[in-house]
């Protein structure tokens, strides 16, 4: 592929979407092709049957790649799970001489010093971000390089996943014939694709509710405080259906889409929806409103998940721009309102905007992650040209470099 085209992946519990992209010279970002299946041997976020999910993503790339045209031999992957895990860390280092500005290597050996957290030996660092810099004792301070000081610290957050959980997905990326070229936590990625830099800065919560998972990452002051992956999604409201209404899975996620709702006073009573039974019998009426009922039950229990999150992340007064629900279940109908009360803060659907080509069908929540991802690998790479040089290698330093400092340089 060209210089400028990137690939994504994302491996979610329902579906595989591989994206392609291009820059363009207006730095739009054009979709070349897009190849969505579904997914298989992936249970909330996590492979656990390798063929199957080899199979999954191999048919996916496949259906990128002629629909792009472009022959995929790298890709960003996204990652999300309950192994993920993440804290606030602090690096310190002293500037050799004072007299001197602070250099982009003192910036690199701060933010070398924040990674050496106590990670045990089954974990592996995949993100550490810098939040904020304090130049002697100066808090606050975006971008110290040019300043001068005899001490750096940087606050930043660590992202840990656990290796084999991880070894397992880039193995089955690897099994379907494409390259890993980064791993980026999947609320990252979303928050990339469906948040305002402005809503970052005045306080925002980005919740992502997949199928097997939800996905959470708090920023304020323009920096991410606090991610966090938890173990539930629309699969489960999906469940809920069919033991309450008694119904197959497959009838019961049709509905679901179709009718579904999670504030019951706002379904009429009197609202009925025909439904699959089991066996070969026919269908049967349900009403909607008992449906409502069930998802609400759910919804509700989730988001009250989603608040003790964010209580851990930040405060809920500092987050003025209140929270972006996105992924495949942020569809439901009447969500935001069950989210606003609930958490408590403004909240409302995020869906990937600004895009060109053969976007349509991203324009949907559940293309967040994936289109983030591609975003991600956009800036990445715009950060690795600008701080090389002709007589620097684009090799391994420099993009290590580019990965953790995308959030400090300026957009
Ligand atoms: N219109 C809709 N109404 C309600 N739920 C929906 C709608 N469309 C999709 N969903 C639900 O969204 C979920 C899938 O979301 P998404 O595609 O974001 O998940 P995923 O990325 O495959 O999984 P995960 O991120 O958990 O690994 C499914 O449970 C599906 O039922
Ligand atoms: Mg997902």
């Amino acid at each position: 592929m060209a210089n400028t085209t990137f690939a994504a992946i994302d491996v979610g519990t329902t579906k595989v979407c591989t994206v392609v992209g291009e820059v363009t010279p207006a730095r739009e970002l054009r979709i070349l092709g897009v190849g969505v299946g579904p997914s298989a041997g992936i249970s909330r976020g996590m492979v656990e049957n390798i063929h199957a999910a080899i199979d999954a993503i191999a048919s996916s790339i496949e259906r990128a790649e002629r629909a792009s045209g472009a022959r995929i031999l790298s890709a960003y992957i996204g990652i999300a799970g309950p192994h993920i895990s993440s804290m606030n860390s602090r690096g310190i280092v002293a500037i050799a001489d004072p007299r001197n500005p602070i250099t982009a290597g003192d910036v690199r050996r701060a933010l070398e010093s924040a990674r050496i957290v106590n990670v045990p030996n089954n974990r592996e660092v995949i993100h550490v971000i810098p939040r904020y810099y304090v130049v002697d004792g100066q808090d606050d301070v975006v971008d110290p390089v040019g300043m001068y000081g005899s001490r750096l610290d940087v606050e930043t957050h660590v992202v840990t996943a656990g290796s084999s959980a991880m070894n397992n997905l880039v193995r089955c990326v690897e099994g379907a014939g494409v390259r890993v070229e980064s791993v980026i936590l999947a609320p990252l990625a979303s928050a990339e694709a469906v948040v305002e830099p402005e809503e970052m800065e005045h306080g925002v919560a980005l919740c992502d509710i997949g199928g097997g998972t939800t996905d959470i990452a708090v920023f304020v002051r323009g920096a991410v405080v606090h991610t966090a992956v938890l173990p539930v999604g629309g699969l489960h409201m999906t469940r809920d259906l069919v033991v309450a209404l008694r119904i197959p899975q497959r009838a019961a996620e049709q509905v679901k889409r179709e009718y579904g709702h999670t504030i019951p006073s706002l379904v009429d009573e009197s609202d009925e929806v025909a439904v699959d039974s089991f066996g070969a019998d026919g269908q049967r009426a349900v009403p909607r409103r008992m449906m409502a009922e069930v998802l609400q039950a759910r919804t509700e229990e989730l988001l009250e998940m989603v608040r003790a999150e964010l209580r851990r992340g930040a405060q809920p007064e500092v987050l003025s721009a209140g929270v972006v629900l996105t992924g495949g279940a942020a569809s439901l109908g009447g969500i935001e309102l069950l989210a606003e009360d609930v958490l408590q803060l403004p909240a409302r659907i995020g869906r990937p905007r600004q895009l060109a080509g053969l976007s349509d069908i991203l324009h949907d929540p559940a293309y967040a992650t994936a289109v983030g991802l591609l975003r991600w690998a956009l800036r990445e790479q715009e950060i690795m040209l600008r701080s090389s040089t002709p007589a620097a290698p684009l090799g391994g330093l420099i993009k290590r470099m580019a990965h953790l400092l995308r959030v400090v340089l300026p957009q």
